[in-house]
This record gives structure tokens, C-alpha cells and sequence, in this order.
């Protein structure tokens, strides 16, 4: 049952309840779909219960009738794969199930190609695995499955960690395609599920910026350097993980692509140096890993956000642009923006504004679930 604080919080249609705008929660209830109720006794609808969790429900239908069963979760894929049929071009590889934003609470499920890839990240959802593995297998029939359950939020569930296959037999190697690139992808050991997916629509938009010298700093794998490198006249990659850095080669071979040079070092030194060599870019794309992953690290991001920015901007010829990138949710559009101000006044430069976008839509943003939106790419010129 809902406080009413809870219940005025519920009707901003937020999906998470936490355990403070409860009245009371019973503790057998843990991992199990719960009817919940107004402070009057109304029933509101259900949710994923997790007695556990600071987050404690997690809305899974307006309907308290409905029952949640086969049916229920084979009718939410269907509309999931419906929705990426929609939004979907250029690519075999994108995210079929985002978590609230499909009405999954706490399940990611990547599509590479004939291969998915989960993330289980919600005790609720963890329970119902087992026929949703059954249900992809039968809608999507990839040829395997793999579970990467690795994420700092399945400890805060009191859920273990573990990656594996679980479904099928992996192929020797993943291929994907993204707009008229090839890549392959180690979905057991790269970064998240294998590839940054969420940054796909804006590494084919990025290609429409791209000439003379480009700079991609933060380039994992090589996405944005293999997109660009068809309209620049060169690309250099910088990246620090030295797994990365041999995937990245291998990627440009694949694509036969001689254009990108892959270096391996720290951002924050190698922009130093290239500024005091007097090197200069038309095209610099800034994407780095979260640099907020919690309240307490707001401070030391901004300082982290505006170095590269300032020092990006330093290192544009006039009319060059800058594609700049967080990830943190934390660090707000607002928040951003003002970062973005100050390394331009630090820099001594003037910066115009071109334009402002988020993830690709097959992560959906929904608008009463603010942290559903995380992602910012904005474009800068340098005048
Ligand atoms: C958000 S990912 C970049 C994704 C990439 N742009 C893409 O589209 O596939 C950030 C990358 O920065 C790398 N990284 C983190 N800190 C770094 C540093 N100080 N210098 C260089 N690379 C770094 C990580 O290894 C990771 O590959």
C-alpha cells in the first residue's frame, strides 16, 4: 500500500516505488508481482516487489486484473520487436528489450545479428527469466543466447554475478553491420554487451560532419573512426584499452579500411601533447565513459568533461566541429550545457551551437522516466 506521498509520485507515472513511499511491504514478497494499492485500499495496478531493494516496485501494468503470465510477456515482446521494426535502419544489431522503456523492469536484451545478448538486473525479472528466455527463443530463434549479469546493480538486487551462454552455440566469430561498416563483436568480453549500440544513430549522423583531419578520442572498437573515415581525408583513433585497440585494428581490416590510425594512450595526455605540437583537426568527436557514476563524483566530472572539452576546442581549425558525448546520467542536459559554456570561455573561443541529440531510439526514452534519457551527443562549431 502507497503512502500518499507515494501515490502523488505514482501519478507522475514514474515506474520505480521506493520503499519509503510505502506503508508496508510484506517481506515474503520478495521477486514476486504484487498488487498494489492506493492509501484507500483502490488497487492501482502491479509491480515487480523487491523487499530488499531501495527501489522496491517496479510498475509493471496500470491493470490490476490482468493476469501476468505467458501470454503477458509473449504480447510486450512482440511489441518490442514491432517498435525496433519501426525505428531500425541501416544494422543488424541493435537493443531489442530496454528495460521500463519496454515494460521489461530490469531486463536489457541486445540483438547482434543471430545472437542475444541479456542483462538481468531485477530480482522481479530474474524470477520470470526462464520463460522469457523461452519466448525470445521462440520469436526471435537466435541461434545462441549469453547472459552477461556482471552489472554493480544486480549486487544492490542481491543477485549474483555471472556471464555465460545459456541458449544455442556461439559462432566462431560476430559480425555486424552498421550503415556500410562491418565489425565484429566479443559479446563475452567487451564493454557492455559487446558494442556501445546506443551510440549507433549518432555515429551514421557524424559521418555527415566529417572532413579533412578527424580525431576520435574514446574510440573503443573503432565505431565512429570506421563511419567517418569515408568522408576524411584521415582518422586518428585514440583509445587506452589495449583489447580495444586490437579489436579496432582488426575492424579497419576487415572493412579494408587504411585510413585510421589506432594509437593506444590516455585522452588527457595525448590531447596535452597534440595541442602543443600544434596539431589541428576539422572533426573531433569526444566520447568517454561515465565520468558520474554517482552524486559524489559530480565534481570531479565536470573538472573531467571540461579538459577534454577545453582542450577539444583548442584543437579545432576554424569552422571545425566538435561531437561531444556523456553518458552519465547525472551530468544533466543543463548540467552539460554549462560545461560545454565554460570550456569555451576557457578556451577563448567562440562556439556556436548546431545541434543536440540523445541515443538511438531503439533505447527509448520515456518522458515520466527521467533517467531513461542519459545520453547527450551535441555538435559545436568553432568559429
Ligand atoms: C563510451 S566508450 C566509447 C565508445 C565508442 N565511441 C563507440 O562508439 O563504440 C569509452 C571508451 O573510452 C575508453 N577510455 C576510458 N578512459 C580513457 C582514457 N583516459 N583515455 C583513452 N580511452 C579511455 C574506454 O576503454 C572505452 O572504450
Amino acid at each position: 500500500m502507497l503512502t500518499a506521498k507515494g501515490e502523488r509520485w505514482h501519478r507522475s507515472r514514474h515506474p520505480w516505488i521506493y520503499r519509503d513511499d510505502l506503508q508496508a511491504v510484506d517481506g515474503s514478497a520478495a521477486g514476486q508481482i504484487v498488487q498494489v494499492k492506493a492509501a484507500d485500499g483502490r488497487p492501482l495496478g502491479q509491480a515487480f516487489c523487491n523487499p530488499a531493494s531501495k527501489i522496491t516496485l517496479r510498475w509493471l501494468t496500470d491493470n490490476a486484473e490482468e493476469p501476468i503470465d505467458r501470454n503477458f510477456w509473449a504480447g510486450r515482446i512482440q511489441q518490442a520487436l514491432a517498435f525496433r521494426q519501426r525505428v531500425v535502419r541501416d544494422s543488424n544489431a541493435y537493443r531489442l528489450i530496454s528495460s521500463e522503456a519496454d515494460g521489461f523492469p530490469g531486463l536489457i536484451v541486445d540483438r547482434y545479428g543471430e545472437v542475444l545478448v541479456l542483462q538481468s538486473l531485477s530480482l522481479g525479472i530474474e524470477k520470470v527469466l526462464p520463460m522469457i528466455l523461452e519466448l525470445l527463443v521462440e520469436q526471435v530463434r537466435p541461434c545462441a543466447v549469453v547472459a552477461r549479469n556482471e552489472s554493480s546493480i544486480r549486487a544492490l538486487e542481491g543477485l549474483p554475478q555471472e556471464k555465460g551462454l545459456i541458449h544455442g552455440k556461439l559462432p566462431e566469430r560476430i559480425e555486424i553491420q552498421e550503415g556500410k561498416c562491418r565489425f565484429w563483436v566479443d559479446v563475452l568480453e567487451g564493454h557492455k554487451t559487446g558494442f556501445y549500440l546506443d551510440q549507433r544513430e549518432n555515429r551514421l549522423w557524424a559521418k555527415g560532419y566529417a572532413r579533412g583531419r578527424v580525431l576520435d578520442a574514446f574510440a573503443y572498437q573503432g565505431g565512429f573512426s570506421l563511419q567517418v573515415a569515408e568522408n576524411a581525408e584521415e582518422v586518428l583513433a585514440i583509445e587506452d584499452s589495449a583489447a580495444a585497440v586490437e579489436r579496432l585494428n582488426e575492424n579497419l581490416r576487415l572493412n579494408g579500411q587504411v585510413r585510421v590510425k589506432a594509437e593506444r594512450a590516455n585522452v588527457f595526455d595525448r590531447l596535452r601533447e597534440l595541442e602543443k605540437q600544434g596539431d589541428k583537426f576539422d572533426l573531433i568527436i569526444l566520447d568517454p565513459p561515465a565520468f558520474a557514476k554517482n552524486r559524489g563524483e559530480i565534481r570531479d566530472a565536470w573538472r573531467g568533461y571540461r579538459e577534454i572539452n577545453l582542450r577539444g576546442l583548442r584543437l579545432l581549425n576554424p569552422g571545425g566541429v566538435l561531437i561531444t558525448c556523456s553518458c552519465s546520467y547525472l551530468i544533466t542536459e543543463e548540467i552539460f550545457g554549462e560545461i560545454l559554456r565554460e570550456a569555451s570561455r576557457d578556451a577563448h573561443r567562440t562556439v556556436r551551437f548546431l545541434e543536440s541529440r540523445a541515443q538511438s531510439r531503439d533505447h527509448p526514452v520515456v518522458l515520466t522516466h527521467p533517467e531513461s534519457r542519459y545520453l547527450k551527443c551535441v555538435a559545436l562549431e568553432v568559429v
